[in-house]
């Protein structure tokens, strides 16, 4: 766990490295957060660890506390969120040395955790908080390119080429399936000189449960930004019978046109990320990103299809050769690496083309299922039937009103990610890397 501990703290501090000091304190929209928070609010995450179980700590200032508090009524009262901005103090160079400060006191803590009693509660709340410490590495990784985009320096590796043409639609028998987590499918590969850690899955992929599926069909690639472009030329935007009402209204009130970081040049659509300004002609055979899930349920009724729910896309992830029984990742039961998806450790700060990882497709041919984009479904955020909470305001008190997103992003470390893994966001959400997959009835 120390291992653990110390690696994924320096990450976090190799994400914001080609920062300026000026960029970690400026909010570029409400729903972003400026790199200082998140170098703060991951650390006094272990402070209220420390807090509640280290005796004798010292809470190391009331103010941090206030400014570096999420949205955890039970830890007290905190700045609204559209305010992470507003203020210059603490500063940068106090939010590290709390940073310091904390990681210190934890080191020492980790240490001598194995002999107390409680050892297994305390260590399932540290290891918490490093997978909320990676889904900030992650959201670092949007509010940056929100702040900077290609102004950020960012250590770009070379993308690979697409080595296969990847189209149509895969069938998927139905029946009954079991959706969710169950204990010992978790590849969880420890790097090299680590010792293998308990598997980790959040609580809402809990319990795994039966659930009937039809016959179903689903995309083997991602929706491209070719497939997307062709919807816009189309009029996509500007004909209400793709939309649903709550999609129609946002394309009207923010005037939406195309995806988030989509722009025109001399009446040609262009895509801005980490690299610079792309024409879309040139990207078309990537995943589109960027979109709500809105958009991409305009998109899907637009070409006839609709988005596939939870379950559907899980079975065509997971599914095994042999009937009835499930793998932990598309292509089995090891770990994810270079030859199988883009996650953040491929060092790509974008998505790669489609036909890629032709090493990563899931039995039934589906490609690109983990990494390159969040996919959206149509399932509603909701407990699964059996549901019980392990974390106090972590994630269920987030089950009204959003949907689900599956499979990772360019932007997930690969140890965080898990099929069963169930992300969210609102409908309208897009500063997040969120793409899609189409499916249909059989
Ligand atoms: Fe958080």
């Amino acid at each position: 766990m120390a291992d653990l501990y110390q690696q994924v703290r320096a990450r976090t501090l190799e994400i914001v490295a080609p920062l300026e000091i000026e960029d970690y304190v400026v909010q570029t929209a409400e729903f972003m957060s400026p790199p200082r928070w998140h170098i703060g609010h991951t650390s006094w995450f272990f402070e209220t660890v420390l807090q509640k179980y280290q005796t004798g700590y010292q809470t190391y200032s009331d103010e941090f506390l206030f400014f570096f508090n999420s949205y955890y009524e039970g830890f007290g009262p905190r700045i609204e969120r559209p305010k992470r901005g507003t203020r210059s103090r603490p500063t940068v160079r106090e939010t590290r040395r709390y940073r310091e400060h904390i990681d210190e006191q934890m080191s020492r803590f980790i240490e001598q955790v194995a002999q107390r009693d409680d050892a297994d509660t305390i260590f399932r709340i540290v290891r918490l908080g490093l997978e909320h410490e990676m889904q900030h590495q992650e959201l670092l990784v949007y509010d940056i390119k929100h702040l900077l985009c290609d102004q950020f320096n960012a250590p770009i590796a070379p993308a690979p080429r697409a080595v296969e043409t990847v189209t149509g639609m895969a069938e998927v028998e139905g029946g009954l399936f079991e959706l969710g987590y169950s204990a010992g499918t978790d590849a969880d590969e420890p790097p090299a000189g680590m010792r293998a850690l308990p598997a980790f899955a959040f609580d809402n992929e809990k319990p795994a449960h039966r659930v009937f599926l039809e016959d179903f069909l689903i995309d083997r690639a991602p929706v491209s930004n070719g497939d997307y472009l062709k919807f816009i030329n189309a009029g996509g935007y500007q004909d209400f019978r793709w939309w649903h009402s709550a999609g129609w209204e946002r394309v009207n009130q923010d005037q939406w046109q195309a995806p988030l970081y989509w722009q025109q040049r001399d009446g040609e659509w262009m895509i801005r990320d980490f690299a610079g300004l792309h024409r879309v002609a040139d990207k078309h055979n990537e995943p589109v990103s960027h979109v709500s899930f809105l958009e991409a349920s305009a998109f899907a009724k637009w070409a006839g299809k609709r988005l596939p729910t939870e379950a559907e896309w899980e079975k065509a992830a997971c599914g095994a050769p042999e009937p009835n029984s499930k793998q932990t990742f598309p292509w089995g039961d090891d770990a994810p690496d270079t030859s199988r998806g883009n996650l953040f450790e491929s060092g790509l700060w974008s998505v790669a083309p489609i036909g890629a990882f032709p090493e990563g497709k899931s039995t039934y041919g589906c490609q690109q299922m983990i990494g390159d984009v969040w996919e959206w479904t149509t399932s509603d955020y909701a407990p699964y039937p059996g549901f019980k909470s392990e974390f106090d305001e972590y994630n269920d008190k987030w089950f009204v009103g959003q949907k689900v997103l599956r499979g990772g992003s360019f932007a997930t470390p690969r140890r965080h990610i898990r099929s069963t893994y169930r992300n969210f966001f609102y409908p309208h959400e897009r500063w997040m890397v969120g793409g899609f997959r189409c499916a249909k009835d059989a």
